[in-house]
């Protein structure tokens, strides 16, 4: 019998509690797989009182017995995945078995120096606001056929040899361009040959293991990073990252095919959120959003950034779920919306003065307004509520209204951060 693939993607712009939900399915999981971006992700799961941020490891490492997996569609930084691992390490946690593909793109230190210098070049009014991990630069060089892969660590003369040529055109432009100071070449590849040696004992073929894993009969979980409107291409350009972050991503980031999903997963968070520069047209910079920020603690789990916040946007939503295939829906943050009054969902946009019914290019979104229906809220806390028949009506209704709109089933609630504070509704 094949496998099982499932895929989950973040339908907005990023910290659905995306890693809240691949905790919370991660009994029923053998092998969970990161596929694309970097440590720019910051996934929170709470268990047991106790919280963690991944930012590069799949959310599904605090299971021991289950395999881990970054795919080659990762681009990988490998101060911060070790630092991750002893981390897991020092808190004396049992882990999951992690392994690495060797075609994973490494993220260097001039990555991360580009990515600030480009930022400032771009200047006020048009930065991006990106975490400054490096991701950009490293996917460029990915493209540009010019970038290191994993691979290319485990072997000292060849990475000496490739880092030489590489470190000749990036310290022209850093310090021609950029006014930058260059980088020694070995000020860069001591510590990158430490870092081949240390990861050596990850790297595996990650697609072939993939591949066997559905053979096995096993059950396969995609963990998505960031949201599907920061996706390179389908998101609101160029506010966005370098990675696709759809569920298309899922396949050229680990090699198994299209075919092979099962069941697509949505977390949808109850309202919006976004961090960082570009078009939110339910942003609300008043009472509501600085309500919403505080009670859903949303600051940036990176970087540490207030988050914008706003009602949930329907436009969005729908765009989102077509362009990911649809599934099911995992609710998120459904307790914040408790106590806030009534709740307001945008049902349209205005764009100089007419009525806009699907989500829009990025450069018209700018430009659109939101417009708002408006739907009974409710007083209670939601946060011990175990099933969908102990939430008050307007909640209920809240999550039908949803459904309806999204076109896809919410099977899946979240009530608040602990691992156990979810209702399950057919998942
Ligand atoms: P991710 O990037 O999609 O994994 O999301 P983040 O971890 O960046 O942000 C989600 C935040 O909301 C984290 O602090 C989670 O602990 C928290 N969270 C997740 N689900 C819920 C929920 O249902 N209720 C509440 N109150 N918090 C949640
Ligand atoms: P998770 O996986 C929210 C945003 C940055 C910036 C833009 C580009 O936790 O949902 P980058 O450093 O990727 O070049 O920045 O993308 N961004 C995220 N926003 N959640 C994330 O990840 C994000 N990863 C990147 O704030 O606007
Ligand atoms: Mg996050």
């Amino acid at each position: 019998m094949k496998g099982k693939v499932e895929i989950l993607f973040g339908a907005q712009w990023g910290d659905e509690g995306k890693g809240k939900v691949v905790d919370t399915m991660g009994a029923g999981v053998d092998v969970f797989v990161r596929y694309q971006g970097g440590a720019n992700a910051g996934h929170t799961v709470i268990a047991d009182g106790k919280k963690i941020i991944f930012k590069l490891l799949p959310s599904g490492m605090l299971y021991p017995g289950k395999l881990c997996v970054i795919g080659n569609g990762v681009v990988l930084d490998p101060e911060q995945f070790l630092k991750e691992i002893k981390e897991l390490g020092d808190r004396g946690q049992d882990r999951a078995r992690l392994v690495v593909s060797p075609h994973a793109h490494v993220v260097m230190p001039y990555h991360k120096i580009f990515d600030k210098a480009q930022e400032a070049f771009r200047g006020k009014g048009h930065m991006i606001g990106t975490t400054g991990r490096g991701i950009g630069p490293c996917y460029v060089d990915k493209y540009a056929r010019s970038g290191l892969r994993v691979e290319d660590l485990l072997d000292e003369s060849r990475l000496r040899e490739k880092l030489s040529v590489i470190l000749e055109e990036k310290n022209r432009l850093l310090t021609k361009v950029y006014g930058e100071n260059p980088l020694p070449l070995n000020e860069v590849y001591e510590p990158a040959r430490e870092w081949g040696k240390a990861l050596l004992h990850y790297v595996e073929d990650t697609t072939a293991l993939l591949h066997d894993a559905v053979d096995e009969g096993k059950s396969i979980l995609l963990e998505g990073a960031q949201g599907t409107l920061l996706d390179i291409d389908h998101g609101t350009y160029p506010y966005v990252t370098s990675s696709s972050t759809t569920t298309a991503g899922g396949f050229t980031g680990t090699g198994l095919p299209l075919t092979s999903v099962t069941r697509v997963i949505a977390v949808v968070k109850a309202y919006t959120t976004r961090v960082g520069e570009g078009p939110m047209p339910t942003e609300d910079k008043g009472d509501v959003g600085t309500r919403l920020r505080e009670k859903g603690g949303e600051f940036g789990s990176i970087t540490g950034r207030p988050r914008r916040c706003g009602w949930l946007d329907m436009m969005a939503l729908r765009y989102s779920m077509r362009l990911n295939g649809g599934g099911t829906i995992a609710l998120t943050k459904l307790d914040v919306l408790s106590g806030l009054g009534e709740i307001k969902v945008c049902t349209a946009y205005e764009l100089n003065g007419t009525k806009v019914e699907r989500f829009t290019a990025p450069l018209a979104l700018e430009e659109c307004r939101p417009v708002y229906e408006t739907l009974p809220g409710w007083d209670e806390d939601i946060s011990g509520c175990a099933e969908f028949g102990a939430l008050p009506g307007a909640a209920r209704n809240y999550v039908r209204y949803i459904e309806e709109a999204a076109g896809a089933p919410v099977s899946l609630i979240g009530v608040g951060a602990d691992r156990n504070q979810t209702i399950n509704r057919g998942f």
